[in-house]
């Protein structure tokens, strides 16, 4: 079988994470909680689950040998292409109609992401990356695709951070004294509510910086990739990769002062509890 072509994977991921957006916004409003996670605030709506459907049976007609990992599916199959779906990232945004949710899907070769789309139906936005060919931004109020370049040469002090919070009130006491300290060796802190959306943030000079604690692979997968081809550098405190411990996404100067200030606040320890 011939090699993927990450281009056609981008293309694709784009595609499909269009129209499971043009889903979302067609059924918002009106969405039933049909169980909750991590907690009784962390929820899951019918809509993830109609949008990873619609998600899944796009990507497997188009490439029926492929692997799928969504949230809420978790993995099948074992193709020579993984993808990561986040049907719906940013549920609570969803459930309470602001704008900040996306749907984010990344298409991972050999344990790599070599492409992803990350769609923000309420920006009329889709943020596509592949590897090695830049990061790009396809807005309805833009006549054509926009090459993204993340902010920099921006001091700590002068940072616009965005972060998120998970939703065990454990986890959440943490998080909170991090961000507390944080606060004031920053311009601001913003908490829009989508980790994907986030990331495509810093791709786009929209904030500075992102970190977050207890981000899931899915959340990331595509938004990382877009943030990196962006100019920005993710990973985690200890120079390990972004992930479930601290993801933290910056231009490489600013990534390193804000690693080293998250570092010594110890925030990516595992929460009590
Ligand atoms: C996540 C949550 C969380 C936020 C993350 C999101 P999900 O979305 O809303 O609070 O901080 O950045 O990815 O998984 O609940 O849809």
């Amino acid at each position: 079988m011939s090699q993927p072509v990450p281009a056609d994977l981008a293309e694709l991921a784009s595609a499909v994470a269009q129209e499971a957006g043009e889903l979302l916004l067609a059924r918002r409003g009106r969405v039933a909680v049909v169980r909750t996670k991590s907690s009784p605030t962390d929820v899951v709506t019918e809509m993830d689950h109609a949008a990873e459907k619609l998600i899944r049976d796009r990507l497997l007609a188009a490439r029926p040998a492929d692997a799928v990992l969504g949230e809420e599916g978790g993995q099948t199959g074992a193709g020579p292409v993984r993808w990561i779906v986040d049907p719906l990232d940013g549920t609570v945004n969803y459930l309470y109609e602001l704008p900040g949710w996306a749907v984010s899907v990344a298409a991972e070769v050999g344990g790599v992401i070599v492409a992803g789309a990350v769609c923000v139906p309420s920006q009329r936005s889709t943020f596509t990356a592949t590897l090695g060919a830049g990061a790009w931004l396809e807005s309805a109020w833009e006549g054509s695709p926009r090459r993204l370049a993340c902010n920099s040469g921006v001091a700590m002090g002068d940072a616009l951070v965005a972060t998120g919070f998970g939703y065990p009130s454990g986890q959440r006491a943490e998080q909170g004294q991090v961000v507390a300290a944080v606060l004031p060796r920053v311009r601001d802190i913003r908490r829009a509510g989508a980790a994907a959306v986030d990331l495509c943030s810093v791709a786009a000079g929209r904030v500075d910086a992102y970190y977050e604690q207890g981000t899931h692979y899915w959340d990331i997968a595509a938004g990382g990739l877009i943030a990196r081809e962006a100019g920005a550098m993710t990973g985690g405190l200890r120079g390990d990769e972004a992930g479930e411990a601290m993801t933290l996404a910056a231009d490489p100067a600013l990534f390193a002062e804000l690693r080293d200030l998250l570092a010594s606040l110890d925030a990516d320890r595992l929460p009590a509890g």
